[in-house]
């Protein structure tokens, strides 16, 4: 697990960009997992940006999504194709086809979650994905106790989460109670895994991940197992730590 120190969210999500940018021109083919939330905003920006300026081409780059919650409609402001259509793919070449986020409109969640596993499988595994980190430790929609074996499955989300997230919402009492998300085993076997972590309020969660012993209270500490992680984090979010080594 290597660490990056970044000095603030700018820096942070231009580092990500980079290593992102250099994945796509090497592997054009690339298969990358995206994460939705505040913290990959800055990321996508500085996606967008070098498609205006240097028009680096996602033709043939699939993505798939971590997470979708349940009941929101696909093209529904609040929903994640939604935002991600309007930080990326609104903005960039990839055929929308090549974009990929569970279908939480579906009929059978059971058979909807079967079928993203066998997606991500056929399209040969995640090459990179890009994850945030919630302040209870979470990695996609896993919140705590969930087994590391978990697959694309459909979650409860915790009242914290709801609470956080109700910011995006107009009325708090619409933050949707369920999601599909990628398990946690699922994320695991991406080939190669960052981890964006930025601002105080995620520096209690960094520095328990990396101090305390890995356990599914804490669904993030299962990364420390992972051959390929790389943790892209500002000053903020390392404060903790750095006082504690
Ligand atoms: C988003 C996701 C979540 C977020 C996490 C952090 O697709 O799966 O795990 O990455 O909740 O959210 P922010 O970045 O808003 O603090």
């Amino acid at each position: 697990m290597e660490i990056i120190e970044a000095q603030n969210y700018d820096e942070m999500s231009q580092k990500a960009a980079h290593l992102i940018l250099d994945k796509v021109k090497r592997t054009p083919s690339l298969v990358l997992g995206l994460a939705t939330g505040g913290t990959p905003v800055g990321t996508y920006q500085h996606l967008v940006k070098d498609y205006q300026e240097n028009q680096t081409s996602y033709r043939h780059v699939h993505t798939v999504n971590l997470d979708e919650y349940v009941g929101v409609e696909k093209d529904h402001p609040t929903s994640y194709h939604t935002y991600m259509k309007d930080h990326l793919f609104n903005h960039i070449d990839i055929p929308i086809q090549q974009t990929h986020l569970p279908d939480t409109m579906a009929p059978d969640l059971q058979a909807e979650c079967q079928r993203y596993e066998e997606l991500i499988e056929n399209l040969g595994g995640i090459d990179l994905q890009l994850l945030g980190i919630g302040v209870n430790g979470h990695i996609g929609f896993n919140e705590p106790g969930t087994p590391f074996a978990s697959t694309t499955n459909v979650v409860e989300l915790t009242a914290s989460t709801r609470e956080k997230n109700a910011c995006y919402f107009d009325n708090p009492f619409d933050v949707p109670k369920h999601a599909v998300t990628m398990g946690v085993s699922t994320i695991m076997k991406s080939k190669q895994i960052v981890l964006l972590v930025s601002g105080k309020q995620k520096a209690h969660i960094l520095y328990k991940l990396l101090s305390e012993p890995t356990n599914e209270q804490v669904p993030a500490s299962i990364l420390k197992h992972h051959k390929n992680v790389l943790i892209i984090a500002d000053r903020e979010a390392l404060a903790e730590l750095k006082q504690n080594c």
